[in-house]
């Protein structure tokens, strides 16, 4: 096993009704927040108004920015920043999925000291302190709700970039699976597949690490087992219950310890889907991950083969695979650029952009010939 450290200071509330003690631990945080939204599913699902009521029993007040969203833009988080600085909020809260969640890290980050956030994403500006952070989880998926990472959008420059800080961690996190039973049957699937890339991501990182690899089998599973099942009845609160937790555990740090990091190639490689085409985060990914498998197929033969094994019941590197992209397909993902519905002109700003920016792997590096070869495996 390699060396680490195990930190996660977020305090996570799950379950049913659980925002009906945010009252109780709100007030240690400030007195005035800023709260967060998306375009409209906090104030349609309800939500919005139970953190309300909650906020005014702690006697909190409060300001709102709305709008944020999918793929979130770094313009929103600077409206964001100034109006909490006018306002001077002593906390911020989020209520949706991870593109409001990422917003309001970065926006708890920089509020302090009037820090610009993207500067603060290209690691130009170093902040050393935050605003206590507090979400209110509305879709499974990324794992923000207990991580130190946020990803933000530029749509001048084409950029998508993760940004990762202790600073960032959410203070407390309330994760009630029944405020996910609205979500769509797309964003369903495409948070199933970003799971799975997350367990992928960590396991293909380095390191012995035995404990992190099962753990990583464990939570595919789960999302095998029950993804079937929920996409054809969106509305079990058992099923939405067991993804959300299998969310928050595929990227909370638990299937990186024993490992010096995960790989995150494919996710530096799809963030340029969306960067440049607004594709939705899990859309991209069950496109680049298929293609980035068949490019390490060699190298990596023994370690897919052993997953396939595992998760699949498959014995080599290509049966895995393909089982990879059979179980996007049936969760109605896209595996090729063609189910992108990209054209040829398209796929060529994209491979320009890639070409650019060279997006690599923290452990398979990606060489420029090998990133036109990718998309190449992406068609
Ligand atoms: O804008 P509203 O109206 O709120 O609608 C949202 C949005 O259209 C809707 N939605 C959210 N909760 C809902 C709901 N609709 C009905 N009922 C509900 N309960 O869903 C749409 C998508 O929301 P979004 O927040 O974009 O989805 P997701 O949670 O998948 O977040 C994706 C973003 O997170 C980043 C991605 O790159 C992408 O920008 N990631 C963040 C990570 C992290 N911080 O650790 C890791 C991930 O790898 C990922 O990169
Ligand atoms: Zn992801």
């Amino acid at each position: 096993m390699e060396k680490f450290v195990a930190y996660n200071p977020t305090k996570l509330f799950f379950g049913s009704k659980c925002v009906s003690s945010m009252s109780k631990y709100l007030p240690s945080l400030g007195s005035k927040a800023l709260i967060i939204t998306g375009k409209h599913s906090a104030k349609k699902i309800g939500v919005f108004d139970d953190v309300i009521s909650q906020l005014r029993q702690a006697n909190i007040s409060f300001v709102e920015y709305s709008g944020i969203k999918p793929n979130p833009v770094v313009d929103d988080v600077q409206k964001a920043i100034e109006l909490g600085r006018s306002e001077n909020v002593e906390m911020v809260i989020a209520i949706g999925g991870g593109s409001v969640i990422d917003s309001a890290k970065i926006i708890a980050l920089c509020i302090p000291q009037n820090h610009h956030p993207w500067k603060v994403m290209k690691g130009i500006q170093k902040p050393v302190k935050a605003l206590p952070l507090v979400t209110v989880l509305t879709l499974a998926a990324t794992g923000t709700e207990m991580n130190q990472f946020a990803v933000l959008q530029n749509d001048e420059t084409h950029e998508k970039l993760g940004f990762g800080s202790p600073l960032i961690f959410p203070t407390m996190s309330f994760c009630d699976p029944t405020y996910t039973l609205t979500v769509s049957k797309e964003y369903t699937a495409w948070g199933l597949v970003d799971i799975v890339a997350h367990c992928l991501e960590a396991y293909f990182g380095n390191g012995q690490a035995y404990l992190s690899d099962k753990i990583v089998v464990s939570i595919l599973k789960e999302v095998i087992e029950i993804g079937d099942q929920l996409l054809i009845d969106l509305k079990n609160y058992e099923l939405r219950e067991r993804m959300m937790w299998a969310s928050t555990c595929a990227l909370n740090g638990i299937t990186l310890h024993g490992r010096k990091s995960g790989d995150w190639g494919v996710h530096d490689v799809a963030h340029h889907l969306s960067a440049l085409f607004d594709i939705p985060h899990g859309a991209s990914l069950s496109v680049v991950y298929p293609a980035w498998l068949k490019l390490f197929k060699k190298p990596l033969s023994e370690r897919i083969s052993w997953l396939g094994n595992e998760v699949f019941g498959v014995k080599n590197a290509n049966a895995t695979i393909k089982k990879l992209e059979l179980l996007f397909m049936f969760w109605n993902c896209p595996i090729n650029l063609s189910m992108l519905q990209l054209k040829p002109k398209q796929i060529d700003e994209f491979i320009a952009l890639l070409r650019q920016h060279k997006p690599t792997g923290m452990i398979q590096p990606i060489t420029e010939e090998q990133l036109v070869e990718l998309v190449e495996l992406m068609k």
